[in-house]
Protein backbone atom coordinates (compact mmCIF):
# COMPACT_ATOMS: atom_id res chain seq x y z
CA UNK A 1 0.00 0.00 0.00
CA UNK A 2 1.41 3.14 -1.14
CA UNK A 3 0.99 4.94 3.18
CA UNK A 4 2.72 1.89 4.32
CA UNK A 5 6.13 2.70 2.98
CA UNK A 6 8.63 -0.10 1.92
CA UNK A 7 8.24 -2.28 5.01
CA UNK A 8 10.13 0.88 6.54
CA UNK A 9 10.03 -0.53 10.70
CA UNK A 10 9.35 -4.10 10.09
CA UNK A 11 11.52 -5.86 12.48
CA UNK A 12 13.05 -7.96 9.74
CA UNK A 13 15.08 -4.98 8.59
CA UNK A 14 17.09 -5.25 11.63
CA UNK A 15 19.25 -8.11 13.58
CA UNK A 16 17.10 -10.62 16.44
CA UNK A 17 17.26 -8.47 19.70
CA UNK A 18 18.88 -10.33 22.35
CA UNK A 19 16.51 -8.98 25.45
CA UNK A 20 13.37 -10.82 26.49
CA UNK A 21 12.29 -7.97 28.93
CA UNK A 22 13.20 -4.36 29.18
CA UNK A 23 13.35 -3.64 33.03
CA UNK A 24 16.50 -1.52 33.59
CA UNK A 25 18.68 0.75 30.99
CA UNK A 26 21.51 -1.02 33.19
CA UNK A 27 21.04 -4.37 31.33
CA UNK A 28 21.18 -3.24 27.68
CA UNK A 29 24.61 -2.75 26.06
CA UNK A 30 25.54 0.48 23.90
CA UNK A 31 24.47 -0.99 20.60
CA UNK A 32 21.02 -2.26 22.23
CA UNK A 33 20.22 1.52 23.04
CA UNK A 34 21.06 2.61 19.52
CA UNK A 35 19.19 -0.28 17.91
CA UNK A 36 16.04 0.55 20.16
CA UNK A 37 16.96 4.58 18.57
CA UNK A 38 17.03 3.17 15.29
CA UNK A 39 13.80 1.17 14.97
CA UNK A 40 12.04 4.15 17.03
CA UNK A 41 13.41 6.90 13.85
CA UNK A 42 11.34 4.86 11.32
CA UNK A 43 8.05 4.32 13.89
CA UNK A 44 8.45 8.11 13.58
CA UNK A 45 7.71 8.16 10.10
CA UNK A 46 4.83 5.48 10.35
CA UNK A 47 3.34 7.61 12.72
CA UNK A 48 3.34 10.69 10.59
CA UNK A 49 1.26 8.54 8.17
CA UNK A 50 -2.19 8.82 7.38
CA UNK A 51 -2.31 5.12 7.86
CA UNK A 52 -0.52 4.30 10.79
CA UNK A 53 -0.36 0.68 11.36
CA UNK A 54 2.42 -2.12 10.43
CA UNK A 55 1.33 -5.70 10.92
CA UNK A 56 4.24 -6.71 13.27
CA UNK A 57 2.51 -7.60 16.27
CA UNK A 58 -0.57 -9.26 14.75
CA UNK A 59 -2.00 -12.26 16.91
CA UNK A 60 -0.28 -11.13 19.82
CA UNK A 61 -2.01 -10.13 23.15
CA UNK A 62 -0.61 -6.71 25.33
CA UNK A 63 -1.53 -6.30 28.45
CA UNK A 64 -1.34 -2.60 30.72
CA UNK A 65 -1.06 -3.14 33.97
CA UNK A 66 -0.53 -0.17 35.92
CA UNK A 67 -0.79 0.39 39.83
CA UNK A 68 0.46 4.20 38.95
CA UNK A 69 -1.67 6.92 37.51
CA UNK A 70 -0.32 7.90 34.01
CA UNK A 71 -1.28 10.08 31.62
CA UNK A 72 1.24 9.49 28.96
CA UNK A 73 3.17 6.12 29.56
CA UNK A 74 -0.13 4.31 29.63
CA UNK A 75 -1.85 5.68 26.32
CA UNK A 76 1.22 5.65 24.50
CA UNK A 77 2.36 2.04 25.34
CA UNK A 78 -1.94 1.27 24.13
CA UNK A 79 -1.15 3.23 21.09
CA UNK A 80 1.78 1.86 20.15
CA UNK A 81 0.60 -1.67 20.79
CA UNK A 82 -2.03 -0.66 18.91
CA UNK A 83 -0.11 0.39 15.75
CA UNK A 84 1.36 -2.78 15.88
CA UNK A 85 -1.59 -4.80 15.27
CA UNK A 86 -1.63 -6.35 18.71
CA UNK A 87 -4.75 -6.67 21.16
CA UNK A 88 -4.30 -4.34 23.80
CA UNK A 89 -6.04 -4.82 27.02
CA UNK A 90 -5.56 -1.77 29.95
CA UNK A 91 -6.10 -3.40 33.20
CA UNK A 92 -7.62 -0.94 35.49
CA UNK A 93 -6.03 -1.72 39.19
CA UNK A 94 -8.60 0.07 41.30
CA UNK A 95 -11.35 -2.28 39.99
CA UNK A 96 -9.43 -5.48 39.42
CA UNK A 97 -8.88 -7.80 42.52
CA UNK A 98 -5.67 -6.44 43.46
CA UNK A 99 -7.94 -3.86 45.67
CA UNK A 100 -9.70 -6.83 47.46
CA UNK A 101 -6.05 -7.67 48.53
CA UNK A 102 -4.51 -9.61 45.48
CA UNK A 103 -0.93 -9.78 45.88
CA UNK A 104 1.29 -8.62 42.96
CA UNK A 105 2.64 -12.31 42.15
CA UNK A 106 -1.36 -13.78 42.51
CA UNK A 107 -2.41 -11.05 40.02
CA UNK A 108 0.83 -11.59 37.47
CA UNK A 109 0.22 -15.55 37.61
CA UNK A 110 -3.42 -14.69 37.14
CA UNK A 111 -2.96 -12.81 33.72
CA UNK A 112 0.04 -15.02 32.82
CA UNK A 113 -2.52 -17.89 31.99
CA UNK A 114 -4.52 -15.67 29.89
CA UNK A 115 -1.10 -16.10 27.51
CA UNK A 116 -0.43 -12.44 26.64
CA UNK A 117 2.69 -11.96 25.00
CA UNK A 118 3.74 -8.56 26.73
CA UNK A 119 3.06 -6.82 30.11
CA UNK A 120 3.44 -3.15 30.32
CA UNK A 121 3.79 -2.82 33.94
CA UNK A 122 3.92 0.66 36.40
CA UNK A 123 4.34 0.02 40.17
CA UNK A 124 4.98 2.54 43.31
CA UNK A 125 7.47 -0.07 44.54
CA UNK A 126 11.85 0.09 43.28
CA UNK A 127 12.08 -3.79 42.01
CA UNK A 128 8.44 -4.99 41.58
CA UNK A 129 8.44 -5.20 37.88
CA UNK A 130 11.52 -7.21 37.83
CA UNK A 131 9.59 -9.36 40.58
CA UNK A 132 6.35 -9.50 38.51
CA UNK A 133 9.09 -10.88 35.55
CA UNK A 134 10.49 -13.96 37.09
CA UNK A 135 6.97 -14.92 37.65
CA UNK A 136 5.52 -14.66 34.03
CA UNK A 137 6.29 -16.21 30.60
CA UNK A 138 6.00 -13.44 28.51
CA UNK A 139 7.99 -10.65 28.05
CA UNK A 140 7.77 -7.31 30.35
CA UNK A 141 8.73 -3.63 30.34
CA UNK A 142 9.21 -1.28 32.72
CA UNK A 143 6.93 1.62 32.50
CA UNK A 144 8.18 3.18 35.74
CA UNK A 145 9.26 1.23 38.93
CA UNK A 146 9.08 3.47 42.40
CA UNK A 147 12.33 5.82 42.19
CA UNK A 148 13.89 2.76 40.23
CA UNK A 149 13.78 3.27 36.32
CA UNK A 150 11.64 4.37 33.63
CA UNK A 151 13.77 2.88 30.64
CA UNK A 152 11.50 4.08 27.56
CA UNK A 153 10.97 7.55 29.22
CA UNK A 154 15.54 8.02 29.15
CA UNK A 155 14.83 6.54 25.29
CA UNK A 156 12.65 8.81 24.05
CA UNK A 157 13.95 11.50 25.61
CA UNK A 158 17.38 10.62 24.00
CA UNK A 159 15.55 10.01 20.54
CA UNK A 160 13.89 13.74 21.05
CA UNK A 161 17.45 14.85 21.94
CA UNK A 162 19.13 13.54 18.78
CA UNK A 163 16.67 14.60 15.84
CA UNK A 164 16.97 18.00 17.63
CA UNK A 165 20.90 17.94 17.91
CA UNK A 166 21.80 15.67 15.11
CA UNK A 167 23.83 13.66 17.45
CA UNK A 168 24.17 13.06 21.13
CA UNK A 169 27.82 12.14 21.99
CA UNK A 170 29.83 15.43 23.05
CA UNK A 171 26.72 17.46 24.14
CA UNK A 172 25.93 18.61 27.88
CA UNK A 173 22.25 17.58 29.81
CA UNK A 174 21.97 19.56 32.89
CA UNK A 175 19.42 17.52 34.68
CA UNK A 176 17.41 19.72 36.85
CA UNK A 177 15.23 19.16 40.10
CA UNK A 178 14.08 16.21 42.36
CA UNK A 179 17.03 14.20 41.22
CA UNK A 180 16.71 12.06 44.82
CA UNK A 181 13.19 10.97 43.67
CA UNK A 182 13.62 10.46 40.42
CA UNK A 183 13.59 7.27 38.13
CA UNK A 184 13.47 9.38 35.22
CA UNK A 185 16.77 11.24 36.11
CA UNK A 186 18.31 7.46 36.88
CA UNK A 187 17.47 6.02 33.92
CA UNK A 188 18.55 9.47 32.22
CA UNK A 189 21.82 9.13 33.80
CA UNK A 190 22.16 5.45 32.38
CA UNK A 191 21.18 5.85 29.17
CA UNK A 192 22.93 8.91 28.12
CA UNK A 193 26.41 7.96 30.32
CA UNK A 194 26.52 5.04 27.47
CA UNK A 195 25.89 7.28 24.53
CA UNK A 196 28.92 9.39 26.06
CA UNK A 197 26.92 12.42 26.76
CA UNK A 198 28.13 14.76 29.46
CA UNK A 199 25.24 14.99 32.12
CA UNK A 200 25.11 16.70 34.78
CA UNK A 201 22.33 17.37 37.97
CA UNK A 202 21.57 20.26 39.40
CA UNK A 203 19.19 20.32 42.64
CA UNK A 204 19.29 21.17 46.33
CA UNK A 205 21.22 19.09 48.59
CA UNK A 206 18.05 17.72 50.06
CA UNK A 207 17.05 16.47 46.74
CA UNK A 208 19.98 14.65 45.79
CA UNK A 209 20.44 11.05 45.85
CA UNK A 210 23.10 9.34 48.84
CA UNK A 211 26.31 8.50 46.68
CA UNK A 212 25.65 11.01 43.56
CA UNK A 213 29.27 11.46 43.60
CA UNK A 214 30.03 8.03 42.48
CA UNK A 215 28.41 8.42 39.27
CA UNK A 216 29.52 9.76 36.46
CA UNK A 217 27.63 12.75 36.46
CA UNK A 218 28.53 16.52 37.56
CA UNK A 219 26.88 17.87 40.96
CA UNK A 220 25.50 21.65 40.90
CA UNK A 221 23.39 22.89 43.76
CA UNK A 222 23.41 25.69 41.98
CA UNK A 223 21.30 26.50 38.96
CA UNK A 224 23.12 28.97 37.12
CA UNK A 225 26.13 27.36 37.40
CA UNK A 226 24.83 23.78 36.50
CA UNK A 227 23.21 25.41 33.45
CA UNK A 228 26.18 27.07 32.09
CA UNK A 229 27.02 26.08 28.70
CA UNK A 230 24.12 22.70 28.78
CA UNK A 231 22.62 22.01 25.17
CA UNK A 232 19.87 20.38 26.84
CA UNK A 233 17.79 21.33 30.19
CA UNK A 234 15.71 18.52 31.43
CA UNK A 235 13.65 20.08 34.16
CA UNK A 236 11.96 17.56 36.37
CA UNK A 237 8.92 17.67 39.23
CA UNK A 238 9.38 17.50 42.91
CA UNK A 239 8.08 13.89 43.64
CA UNK A 240 5.81 14.34 46.27
CA UNK A 241 4.26 11.03 46.55
CA UNK A 242 7.96 9.42 46.70
CA UNK A 243 9.31 11.93 49.22
CA UNK A 244 9.24 11.02 52.79
CA UNK A 245 8.42 14.14 54.60
CA UNK A 246 9.25 17.96 53.33
CA UNK A 247 11.70 18.13 50.90
CA UNK A 248 11.93 21.60 50.90
CA UNK A 249 10.88 24.97 52.87
CA UNK A 250 8.64 26.16 50.30
CA UNK A 251 7.29 25.60 46.82
CA UNK A 252 8.29 29.60 46.78
CA UNK A 253 11.30 29.02 47.72
CA UNK A 254 12.08 26.49 45.23
CA UNK A 255 10.91 27.96 42.53
CA UNK A 256 13.43 31.24 43.01
CA UNK A 257 16.80 29.46 43.57
CA UNK A 258 15.48 26.25 41.21
CA UNK A 259 12.63 27.44 38.87
CA UNK A 260 13.16 27.32 35.35
CA UNK A 261 12.64 31.25 33.57
CA UNK A 262 14.03 33.25 31.12
CA UNK A 263 16.95 34.74 32.93
CA UNK A 264 18.37 31.15 34.42
CA UNK A 265 18.06 29.80 31.04
CA UNK A 266 20.13 32.99 29.26
CA UNK A 267 22.75 30.68 31.28
CA UNK A 268 22.73 27.62 28.66
CA UNK A 269 23.90 27.42 25.22
CA UNK A 270 21.71 30.02 23.02
CA UNK A 271 20.60 26.92 21.12
CA UNK A 272 19.51 24.65 23.96
CA UNK A 273 16.25 23.26 24.29
CA UNK A 274 14.31 22.17 26.99
CA UNK A 275 12.83 19.10 28.10
CA UNK A 276 10.02 17.98 30.50
CA UNK A 277 8.65 13.88 30.86
CA UNK A 278 5.78 15.43 32.54
CA UNK A 279 3.22 15.97 34.01
CA UNK A 280 4.90 19.45 34.67
CA UNK A 281 3.99 21.71 37.80
CA UNK A 282 3.66 25.22 36.12
CA UNK A 283 5.21 27.31 38.40
CA UNK A 284 7.12 25.30 40.77
CA UNK A 285 9.76 24.10 38.05
CA UNK A 286 8.89 25.86 35.17
CA UNK A 287 7.82 29.37 34.28
CA UNK A 288 4.79 28.61 32.19
CA UNK A 289 5.97 30.75 29.18
CA UNK A 290 9.23 28.75 29.00
CA UNK A 291 6.90 25.66 29.43
CA UNK A 292 5.12 27.28 26.34
CA UNK A 293 8.17 28.39 24.45
CA UNK A 294 10.00 28.02 21.46
CA UNK A 295 12.84 26.20 23.24
CA UNK A 296 10.04 24.19 24.86
CA UNK A 297 10.20 20.36 23.00
CA UNK A 298 7.49 19.13 25.55
CA UNK A 299 5.35 17.88 23.10
CA UNK A 300 8.09 16.71 20.59
CA UNK A 301 8.39 14.24 23.69
CA UNK A 302 5.21 12.79 23.91
CA UNK A 303 5.17 11.87 20.10
CA UNK A 304 8.57 10.14 20.48
CA UNK A 305 7.14 8.38 23.79
CA UNK A 306 4.63 6.30 21.07
CA UNK A 307 7.72 5.56 18.62
CA UNK A 308 9.77 4.44 21.79
CA UNK A 309 6.97 2.43 23.02
CA UNK A 310 6.36 0.96 19.00
CA UNK A 311 10.01 0.37 18.57
CA UNK A 312 10.52 -1.64 22.26
CA UNK A 313 7.39 -3.86 21.51
CA UNK A 314 8.81 -4.55 17.98
CA UNK A 315 12.24 -5.72 19.35
CA UNK A 316 11.22 -7.67 22.35
CA UNK A 317 8.21 -9.39 20.38
CA UNK A 318 9.94 -11.24 17.52
CA UNK A 319 8.31 -14.11 15.31
CA UNK A 320 9.46 -16.64 16.92
CA UNK A 321 6.68 -16.27 19.75
CA UNK A 322 4.45 -17.28 16.89
CA UNK A 323 3.06 -20.54 16.80
N1 LIG B 1 6.54 10.84 32.00
C1 LIG B 1 5.61 10.01 32.51
O1 LIG B 1 5.92 8.89 32.91
O2 LIG B 1 4.36 10.50 32.49
P1 LIG B 1 3.05 9.72 33.02
O3 LIG B 1 3.20 9.57 34.51
O4 LIG B 1 1.88 10.58 32.62
O5 LIG B 1 3.02 8.37 32.35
Amino acid sequence: MPQQTSQAGQSGDFPPFAQRHLISIADLQQHEIVDLLDRAERMIAISRQERKSLPTLTGKTQINLFFEPSTRTQSSFEIAGKRLGALVVNMSVKTSSVSKGETLVDTAATLNAMRPDVLVVRHSAAGAVELLSQKVGCSVINAGDGAHEHPTQALLDALTIRNHKGRLAGLTVAICGDIANSRVARSNLLLLGALNVRTRVVAPRTLLPAGIENLATEVFTDMEEGLKGADVVMMLRLQHERANGKMIPSVREYYRFYGLDEARLAHARPDAIVMHPGPMNRGVEIDPAIADGPRSVITDQVEMGVAVRMAVLDALLPARNQP
